[in-house]
């Protein structure tokens, strides 16, 4: 184990408990990651020193409240490099903010007959919301097709989007796959046909450096709890042309201008958008969360990641009978695998008394899963806290578990 990775572990108090007299090897990253002590302690902080309503008090504790809530707006615009903050919606996760934009970019700018286009490899979270606001405003969702071995088919692409095409949305890294998706070249064709960008990012989010500038995406979605903050808080970036004029999808306190009993003006972006009190600690703690990603090498802690990934996939793929699912490169961060005769969800139960948390299912993707015809595959995700010794142990378990089994 190198010093960093030692030093990085000992920041995550949870990695030091047993499970089932074990010690936890967690490699269910993608669908949550740890939180560190920092951010364990700022969200305490919250309760411990400053409980408080923001916006709308005038005293101490409430402004003291305000001032770190917005504080973390413009540390998440500068994270992922946003011309204004007023470009950095809070929501409660990439599930909320991707409905935020079906809802409100449908109502604003999607007429009868009008396309939508997403792919085959979406988390159900980005395919749900597309098919209930396509059926409510009468258009028609179509989708990127897969290759076999799991990658986009993008020679697909120019000829899906026609003059009626107004939005794309894509994952940037795929929760089931790994597969990391091209998305300037995604991006660019789409804006080729003036057809807006909706970027899933909630799984590159801890892996990538985003510059959404750079990328020129016109949204983009994440989640605080994959990128070691709370469950419950999440970002939706959208460029602020559109989101000035794109109507809010819930209202309430907190984002009027005026409300007479006749009707109701409403306030510019964020705040039109964010309706009621918001998880005040959550953001806090993803505050910290950033703080922490930003002080780390974070091409080093990639490169590891990375080395993770190829040393479990060889592990694994050298077991008989052991098939992966998605072999598109590049891929980041996760494994999924299925075993001849063995149900992913009694391996993963095996692996479970061996401290080992994978995950098994269908990873909210089942057209994904439709498309390579198996119902769920065990899944292992990796992070900055995991080691070679975790491989190993992940590997040593699939083998007994067979055994197990046949
Ligand atoms: C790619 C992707 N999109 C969306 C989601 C939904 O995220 P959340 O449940 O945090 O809203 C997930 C969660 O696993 C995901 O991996």
């Amino acid at each position: 184990m190198t010093t960093t990775l030692a030093n990085i572990r000992r920041e995550f108090p949870l990695l030091a408990r047993t499970v089932r007299s074990k010690p936890l090897a967690y490699l269910d990253n993608a669908a949550t990651t740890l939180a560190p002590r920092a951010v364990q302690e700022r969200v305490q902080s919250y309760f411990s020193s400053c409980t408080a309503n923001i916006h709308r008090g005038v005293h101490y504790l409430s402004e003291e409240a305000t001032r770190q809530f917005e504080a973390t707006r413009r540390k998440v615009q500068k994270f992922i490099n946003a011309a204004d903050p007023a470009e950095i919606v809070f929501t409660s996760g990439t599930t909320q903010s991707i409905n935020l934009v079906a809802h409100s970019f449908g109502q604003q700018f999607l007429q009868a007959g009008d396309e939508v286009i997403i792919t085959e490899m979406e988390h159900h979270s980005n395919i749900v919301p597309w098919q209930l606001v396509c059926a409510a405003h009468g258009c028609k969702l179509k989708y990127i097709p897969l290759t076999t071995s799991g990658a986009l088919d993008l020679d697909e692409l120019p000829q899906l989007c026609t003059p009626r095409t107004k939005l794309l949305a894509v994952v940037y890294v795929s929760n089931a796959l790994g597969t990391l998706n091209p998305l300037p070249q995604i991006i660019a064709q789409a804006h080729r046909c003036n057809v807006r960008v909706l970027v899933d990012a909630a799984q590159a989010v801890s892996r990538l450096p985003i510059d959404v500038q750079q990328l020129d995406c016109d949204f983009l979605a994440f989640s605080g709890h994959k990128m070691f903050a709370p469950t419950g808080v999440g970002v939706l970036y959208g460029k602020k042309e559109l989101l000035d004029v794109m109507p809010p999808p819930y209202t309430g306190g907190g984002m009027i201008a005026e409300v007479t009993l006749a009707k109701s003006t409403f306030l510019p972006s964020p705040e039109r958008f964010e309706a009621g009190t918001p998880n005040i600690a959550g953001v806090l703690g993803l505050d910290t969360a950033i703080d922490f990603i930003t002080s780390l090498d974070r091409q080093e802690l990639q490169h590891q990641e990375d080395e993770l990934l190829h040393s479990a996939t060889a592990a694994l793929q050298a077991i008989e009978g052991l098939r992966i699912v998605g072999t598109a490169e590049p891929r980041l961060g996760v494994v999924s695998f299925v075993v001849a005769n063995v149900h992913p969800h009694d391996l993963g139960t095996l692996l479970d008394h061996e401290g080992i948390a994978i995950r098994t299912g269908h990873h909210c993707t089942q057209p994904l899963m439709r498309f390579f015809g198996i119902p769920a595959t065990a899944r292992a995700s990796f992070t900055i806290y995991n080691t070679p010794q975790e491989v190993e142990r992940l590997a040593a378990a699939v083998r007994k578990a067979i055994r197990f089994f046949t």
